[in-house]
């Protein structure tokens, strides 16, 4: 049997194999209200039938300032975690695990959907001045107000409670987004983070918002539902967060409750090299599996069940996140089976023909 297809158990969860979808903005609330809707049913819920062990919800902003833009799904409310269930009911029928990403996008909120306008929404047509650890802003984004000591303590507190109604809308899994240059990304880099207060300075200051999320979050959310953080593990900078960095930030989110890392890269500032081509996350996703005790996800150009199948056999990964790739077939992990001659018992009866190769 291919490691691929072996289940794999994290606290009260166990998933049917070890393909996760990756979260993917849809930019879908055409309301601008933050409710997932009927797009989201149907296009997780795909996922779900193509075989996938997780299938992760995007971005969902824990405040409305959150909002990469604002078509973005939200979880600040109790509207919207009923929204949700829809999408987790079917999602857990289809045998997968449902899980969401909670997200603040930080100084870079209230941006254009890309086929709606380009750049920052103005104030005058329903944008608003994000949020930062900073008051620099990302290039062609509004410009950021810095966050009070006392309003990063309040944010805290509302990411746990997305966290909770999270759980009340039937997701198994949460996990953090602390990637790709948003919110927590801004206060974990030395770059984007020059306060001098508890949450700037040294690693521990710049870690603390982060650790306190974790914290926060796993006394809201009990010890039966996994916790994972997504990180970028490296700015591409010198001067920037670093994969050793990344490394110790993931040993202290073990202490304080995450149980899984999801290892992405960059997004923090632009004019850097990103070596882009197969499976490039994949050497620091291993790297951090090694320095820590949990397992960790890989993503990033991982787009045949062969390569999924040599990473998990070559590496420490133990998951395989795929997002473009099923953007194009949803039901990427039934592929996978086919090509690696894999027997599934998940494999939905309508489809049973599929799986013949005569
Ligand atoms: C349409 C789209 C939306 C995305 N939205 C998110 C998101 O909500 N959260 C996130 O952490 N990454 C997001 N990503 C990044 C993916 O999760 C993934 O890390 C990246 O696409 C690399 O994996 P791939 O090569 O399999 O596509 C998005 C990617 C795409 C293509």
């Amino acid at each position: 049997m291919a490691k691929l297809f072996e289940p794999f158990t994290i606290r009260s969860k166990t998933s049917r194999n070890r393909i996760w979808i990756a979260p993917m903005c849809q930019y879908s609330c055409e309301n601008k209200d933050g409710m997932a809707s009927q797009w989201h049913v149907v296009h997780l819920g795909s996922r779900a039938l193509g075989g996938a062990g997780l299938v992760m919800c995007e971005a969902t902003a824990i405040r409305p300032d959150g909002r990469i833009s604002p078509w973005d799904t939200g979880i600040w409310n109790d509207e919207q975690a009923k929204a949700w269930q829809q999408t987790t009911k079917f999602i857990k029928e289809a045998g997968a695990l449902a899980a969401i990403q909670l997200a603040h996008a930080g100084r870079k909120a209230s941006h254009y959907r890309e086929w709606s306008g380009s750049g920052a929404v103005t104030e005058a047509d329903g944008g608003w001045q994000p949020v930062s650890s900073t008051s620099e802003e990302f290039p062609e984004y509004n410009t950021p107000r810095e966050l009070t000591t006392a309003e990063i303590k309040e944010l805290v507190d509302q990411w746990a409670q997305a966290a909770k109604r999270s759980v009340d809308a039937g997701f198994d899994v949460i996990e953090i987004h602390a990637a790709h240059g948003y919110l927590i990304h801004q206060f974990l880099s030395p770059i984007t983070n020059q306060r001098t207060d508890e949450y700037g300075g040294s690693k521990g200051n710049r870690a603390r918002f982060l650790l306190e999320i974790v914290e926060g979050i796993r006394e809201e959310i009990g010890e039966k539902i996994p916790l994972s953080v997504r990180f970028s593990a490296t700015d591409y900078r010198e001067d920037g967060f670093t994969v050793a960095d990344c490394a110790e930030v993931a040993k202290w989110c073990e202490e304080v409750g995450a149980d899984l890392f999801d290892i992405s890269s960059g997004g923090l500032v632009l004019g850097v090299n990103i070596p882009f081509g197969p499976g490039y996350q994949v050497p620091m996703a291993d790297e951090i599996a090694e320095g820590v005790s949990s397992p960790v996800a890989a993503v990033g150009l991982i787009t045949t069940g062969v390569q999924a199948e040599e990473i998990l056999q070559s590496t420490h990964i133990e998951i395989i996140m795929i997002a473009r790739a099923s953007l194009r077939d949803p039901y990427w992990p039934l592929r996978a089976a086919f090509d690696l001659d894999v027997e599934l018992d998940y494999w939905p009866h309508q489809y049973t023909r599929g799986k013949f190769k005569k």
